[in-house]
């Protein structure tokens, strides 16, 4: 798998302190609340899965999934809401976790749907931020790691479905897709 790597942007180690960090954050910014963690299916499972186990609160989990149709590596703009979630948001504090923000579609079109239905409050935290490639208005409160427009697969993040369960984040050789 290494071997279709350009580079290792951030190693396993790096994105576990830094996740750690970020769990500390929420666990102090959500004091005294029970929110409820609703991660993006499929990209956000290992993040989603690391952060909750650093996260000293009451909570409950719920997912949702969304796909931009095709199988390149640029999101096309449509985003499909695949599931659901299982239970009412109405009056929860909810934080929707994802491992990228990227273009802005698939997040603001969940965040529209999840505004709709009345929580006490909606935040966003994402491992990856790739501002530089922001089509929709939209930032995230909570943001792991800020990077170039590369394209990056590992800790959730897939080219082709591939190399998801990457314990690190790595920028993938530009002849494995072109
Ligand atoms: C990826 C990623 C984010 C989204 C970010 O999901 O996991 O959900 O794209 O891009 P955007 O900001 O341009 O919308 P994808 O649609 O590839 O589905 P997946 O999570 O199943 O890989
Ligand atoms: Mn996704
Ligand atoms: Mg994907």
């Amino acid at each position: 798998m290494e071997q279709d790597m350009q580079q290792i942007l951030f190693t396993q180690d790096q994105v576990a302190a830094r996740v750690q960090e970020l769990a500390a954050q929420i666990t102090r910014d959500y004091a005294g609340k029970t929110p409820l963690v609703v991660g993006v299916l499929r990209g956000s499972f290992i993040f989603m899965a690391d952060l909750v186990r650093h996260l000293d609160l009451p909570l409950t989990l719920d997912f949702m999934a969304a796909s931009s149709y095709g199988a390149g590596t640029t999101s096309s703009g449509l985003v499909n809401i695949r599931l659901d979630l299982h239970d009412d948001i109405a009056g929860r504090d909810v934080l929707l976790v994802e491992d990228i923000l990227d273009t802005g579609n698939t997040l603001s079109k969940l965040v529209a749907e999840l505004k709709g239905r009345h929580p006490a409050s909606l935040k966003l935290c994402v491992l990856l931020d790739k501002p530089e490639r922001r089509t929709r208005p939209l930032e995230a409160d909570y943001v792991g790691f800020t990077i170039p427009d590369a394209f990056v697969v590992g800790c959730g993040l897939d080219y082709d479905q591939k190399y998801r369960q990457l314990p690190y984040i790595g920028v993938l050789k530009p002849s494995v897709y072109e």
